[in-house]
């Protein structure tokens, strides 16, 4: 294994995917000094997260959380770029691209090709095996989940999970990277949903279940976990701001990978992510955030 660099060290971090959670946590990376490389597949993405970012970053201005020119600094650290290969020189990549192992193994392939030979490689995978991808790669020591939460650049956890091979050098790097970043860290052994999720999917499940089976309405649902147990928000909401197609698929990895059939995912979910209405992101899941009206009504009973 090559010699990782210290937390400190970490200069230059690449971020691959820039959706919701990649554009954050490019974010977080810039303010805390790095410079970031911003990879996505798709050119409308990045010019998305840069305009984000950037609002993000104004938003702190006005709030006097940030000086204007730490604003225009973090900023200016952000390169957008096109190939995978223009990663080569970062010390830490983080992948925040879609949840498919297929895929991200691929990436990791292909990361472990042309990254330096002390590179680190992260996933902010919400579900997927840390050891399965690092299993892909000749590095799998150098391999780990940093499981940031929705949106990064508030929430203050990071989970971070070990892969059975990754080495305790890495781990205490990445720990010390988060906590440079500004979170708390929680350590996951590398088993389905982590800690986070293998709690709350079921949770969520459970309240499409509520809502599918005729229980109660989507208000009431999220109103009486908001109520009634001090959430912050109601599950059915949570789930739109996660993404419904995130929430199912965690649901898979958690129904497939411990083989009980209490996490097989409840049919209307199943429904809206074949309709398309994955939550937030596209302005309308359980709830509709623009214009258009569901096409879909929830069943009231079974
Ligand atoms: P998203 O759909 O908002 O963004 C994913 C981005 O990755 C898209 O811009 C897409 O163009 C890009 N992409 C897809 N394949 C690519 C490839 N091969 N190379 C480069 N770019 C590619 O998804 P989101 O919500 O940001 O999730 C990303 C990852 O973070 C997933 O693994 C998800 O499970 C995880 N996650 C999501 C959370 C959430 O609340 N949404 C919370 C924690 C983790």
């Amino acid at each position: 294994m090559a010699t990782q660099a210290a937390a400190s060290e970490i200069e230059a971090v690449g971020v691959i995917g820039a959706g919701q959670m990649g554009s954050g946590i490019a974010q977080l990376a810039a303010a805390s000094g790095c410079g970031v490389l911003l990879l996505d597949s798709d050119p409308a993405a990045l010019s998305r997260a840069v305009a984000s970012i950037s609002s993000s970053l104004r938003r702190l201005v006005a709030k006097g959380q940030l000086s204007q020119v730490a604003c225009e600094e973090s900023i200016k650290r952000i390169r957008c770029v096109s190939s995978v290969q223009e990663l080569r020189d970062a010390d830490l990549v983080i992948e925040a691209i879609v949840e498919s192992e297929d895929i991200k193994k691929k990436l990791f392939v292909e990361l472990d090709k042309i990254t330096k030979p002390s590179a680190i490689l992260a996933s902010n995978t919400s579900s997927i095996s840390i050891t399965r991808v690092a299993s892909a790669t000749n590095r799998p020591c150098q391999v780990i989940g940093m499981h940031f939460f929705n949106p990064p650049p508030i929430m203050k956890l990071i989970e971070i999970i070990r892969g059975a091979d990754t080495s305790g050098e890495v781990f205490s790097t990445v720990k010390s990277f988060s906590e440079r970043i500004g979170k708390t860290v929680i350590c996951s052994q590398d088993y389905p949903g982590f800690i986070v999720n293998r709690i709350l999917m079921p949770m969520i499940n459970e309240a499409f279940w509520a809502l599918y089976t005729g229980v109660a309405t989507k208000e009431d649902i999220d109103t009486g976990m908001k109520l009634g147990t001090n959430h912050p928000m109601g599950p059915l909401q949570l789930a739109d701001f996660i993404g419904l197609d995130v929430c199912l698929s965690v649901l898979q990895v958690l129904h497939n990978g411990l083989g009980d059939s209490k996490y097989s995912p409840c049919p209307l979910l199943v429904q809206y992510v074949d309709a398309g209405r994955l939550g937030i992101k596209r302005g309308q899941g359980v709830y509709s955030y623009g214009a258009r009206s569901p096409s879909i009504k929830p069943r009231p009973s079974l």
